[in-house]
């Protein structure tokens, strides 16, 4: 990055960072996204180029999402959904599943307070039914305990798939169908929203991928229909506040659309 785009960065976020007490406030910006969905890749290969087992990049990619966490909710950030489980990641060795279903648990024991008393409402995206009961009960826990907080929503996508999670609303649906509650013509965009985990979510407008690959993995295939997409080499356990504001940034100067064209 040459010397004077450093500087015109540095202007730009220090106005964003300016703003951050009225976002808190009203979260009004046009240009702040209200919706964050992150794809925290990269935990392996940071472990191991440091010769380090798989589970020790997960603990530091827990890290990285508490610095994350505070730092989206400062901003004034409504939403962030973080990919923490897929329903494609069951396949690992088992010492590896075992160790990333403890950390929900071991995330919230630490963080619980600190949510509590920034008015985070913790949101589980996922079938809990296939979870171990400690990760279920920790995660219901949090759920439950920041059910009335108003500020910023932290969406857990725990055992979670994009296409598992359309076709259980396609079953959910159709039973409706078949039961004669609801008309095939009833069923449109917004009907369908609200069979997904999502359903009391906006879509979201930014979604970030790190570790250098590009591509969704099963990650909110519906939502994500008109997200600014934003990539970075960076593995997730050095992801910092400098990335999510350069994420922010870039998003901040781009052009949407919707598939219309401007007036
Ligand atoms: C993908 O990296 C990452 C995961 C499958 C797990 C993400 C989990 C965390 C960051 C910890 C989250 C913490 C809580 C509290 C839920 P990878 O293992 O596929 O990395 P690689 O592609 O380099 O192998």
């Amino acid at each position: 990055m040459k010397l004077f785009e450093v500087v015109l960065l540095s202007f730009s976020l220090s106005g964003l960072l300016f703003r951050q007490r009225k976002n808190k406030q009203d979260n009004k910006d046009a240009h702040l996204p209200r919706h964050v969905a992150i794809i925290m890749d990269g935990n392996g290969r940071w472990a191991a180029r440091r010769r380090l087992p798989r589970t020790a990049g997960h603990y530091a990619g827990m890290t990285a999402l508490r610095r994350i966490v505070r730092c989206a909710s400062e901003l004034g950030i409504a939403v962030l959904t973080v990919y923490a489980f897929s329903t494609e990641n069951w396949t690992r060795p088992k010492e590896e599943v075992d160790f990333l279903m403890k950390l929900p648990q071991e995330f919230l024991e630490v963080d619980l307070p600190e949510l509590k008393r920034n008015n985070v409402r913790v949101k589980l995206s996922g079938n809990p039914g296939g979870l171990p009961s400690h990760t279920r009960e920790a995660v219901e826990t949090a759920v439950a305990e920041t059910a009335n907080n108003t500020g910023m929503v932290l969406n857990f996508a725990l055992n979670y798939g994009g296409r598992d999670e359309i076709v259980r609303a396609v079953r959910k649906i159709a039973a409706a169908v078949a039961e004669g509650t609801v008309k095939p013509e009833e069923i449109d965009e917004e009907f369908f929203n609200k069979f997904l985990y999502t359903a009391d979510l906006p879509d979201p407008d930014l979604l970030i991928r790190c570790s250098g690959e590009i591509r969704l993995s099963n990650f909110l295939l519906w939502q994500l229909a008109y997200a600014e997409l934003w990539f970075t080499d960076v593995y997730w356990p050095d992801f910092n506040k400098q990335h999510f504001m350069a994420a922010i940034e870039a998003y901040r100067k781009r052009d949407r659309r919707f598939g219309g064209v401007r007036p």
